[in-house]
């Protein structure tokens, strides 16, 4: 069997094909001369697997859709703390190359708009040898699991008519925002905005975000859960600048667009989307990646707020072991899927049945997919009240899934061996 996924997101393209409003971004002299028939459309989800359709090879400039992954980067070497003096996080309602600062702190609202934006360039730690753009340009290849490359011509084409950039470089630098020459900063986020890109690389990118920092491919983290979560919040109440209240309810997952066309979409723990065609209406945003976006929100049941409802079903088995050890009964509760405060609520609950006494009690992690901290700290407590009540209990964790960090102190009640070498040893089979 062929799965339909391709043929399914291949005929929304189609269908999205007809609709020719918009406008190219005309202020960079080079995007101005794009093909705007260009169309294409990639997904990723978080065990790796890519599709992707329409004009998938055609490369473009990211823009602002760098935007997100910059703040990443300068909150990854920075800390939220100091990030957060220069560059706030309140939706702006303005356009994205609006001259402003927060009236209150005197800093840029967000991120994503581009004073946040060019401040957050200053924020990145060069690393040897290379400057800020060159640094952001190697952790995107990462991200997309290529090399990716610069497009000189739109940098050069973008810094002939950057004046608008300029004066908020200079208004952020007599401000105080920036301590260092403005121009340089300035130059250098524009050339930030100028790494070329596909939709296949965009949708990797975004797949990492779904995959809360971690590239499924390699296995390797990129980006902590902290980062991760602070950068789709940003991108989810500013990503679409003064038309973000819009996308929030109509599509409903973070998002980020670039004057190229570009919109990438993170729906956690689910899937990465980036689509592209160049016409783009009055707050920057392409047309037809909007519509796409909609479709698929709609189709596909995107919307965040819609919220994904608990599998209730934490105890998959509860199996008593061939009585083989004197007089104590080995009860084993096989766990399944994802434990986050709901399951774990349940969880303790349904431990609540289990009378007093001193059966041997083995609560088994090895199908859980997901371990919420939350649901680590309500474990232990669940088997510290078993303990209390008589128990012999433990955390039967063969997978690994237990961070070092969840059972720091508590690697008593935790047993690392395959469940039937546990039994055998302690039952004595
Ligand atoms: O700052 C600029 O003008 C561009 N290099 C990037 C702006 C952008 O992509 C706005 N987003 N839709």
């Amino acid at each position: 069997m062929k799965t339909p996924v391709a043929d399914y997101l291949a005929h929304v393209l189609k269908q999205c094909k007809q609709n020719d409003q918009g406008a190219l971004a005309d202020y960079i002299p080079e995007l101005a001369s794009a093909d705007p028939n260009k169309l294409a459309l990639a997904l990723s989800t978080i065990d790796g697997t890519s599709y992707a359709t329409g004009d998938k090879d055609t490369e473009f400039t990211i823009q602002s859709m760098s935007k997100p992954f910059a703040y990443a980067l300068a909150l990854k070497h920075l800390g939220l703390e100091s990030v957060l003096k220069k560059v706030g996080v309140e939706p702006s309602g303005e356009a994205f190359n609006q001259i402003s600062l927060d009236a209150k702190n005197k800093i840029p609202k967000n991120p994503m708009i581009n004073s946040g934006a060019i401040t957050t360039h200053s924020l990145i730690h060069a690393e040897a040898g290379a400057d800020r753009a060159e640094t952001l340009r190697v952790f995107l290849s990462e991200l997309a699991g290529r090399e990716l490359e610069f497009d000189e011509q739109v940098y050069r084409s973008e810094l002939e008519t950057a004046f608008r950039n300029l004066s908020i470089g200079y208004m952020l630098r007599t401000v105080g925002v920036l301590d260092e020459d403005p121009v340089a900063i300035v130059h250098g986020y524009i050339k930030q905005c100028a790494i070329k890109v596909t939709v296949k690389d965009l949708a990797q990118m975004a797949g990492v975000l779904a995959n809360g920092g971690v590239q499924a491919k390699t296995g390797k983290r990129l980006l902590s859960r902290v980062v991760v979560r602070q950068v789709l919040s940003v991108m989810m109440t500013c990503g679409m600048y003064d038309a973000a209240g819009d996308w929030l309810t109509t599509v409903g997952i973070p998002a980020k667009s670039g004057v190229a066309g570009g919109i990438i979409g993170v729906l956690p723990g689910q899937i990465g989307i980036a689509v592209f065609s160049p016409k783009l209406d009055e707050h920057g945003n392409s047309v037809r990646g909007i519509e796409i976006m909609e479709r698929l929100s709609n189709d596909m049941g995107l919307h965040l707020m819609e919220g994904t409802p608990s599998a209730q079903t934490i105890v998959q088995r509860r199996y008593v072991v061939a009585e083989t050890d004197g007089n104590n009964q080995t009860v084993v509760y096989e766990l399944r899927g994802v434990l986050q405060f709901t399951e774990s609520e349940m969880l303790l609950r349904i431990l609540e049945d289990e009378p007093e006494g001193d059966t041997r009690i083995i609560l088994d992690l090895t199908n859980i997919s997901l371990l919420h901290d939350v649901g680590a700290r309500m474990l232990f407590e669940g088997v510290n009240r078993l303990i209390e009540d008589g128990h012999t209990a433990v955390i039967l964790d063969a997978e690994g899934i237990l961070t070092e960090a969840q059972c720091k102190g508590r690697k008593t009640s935790v047993v690392t061996e395959p469940l039937d070498r546990y039994l055998e040893k302690q039952l004595k089979i």
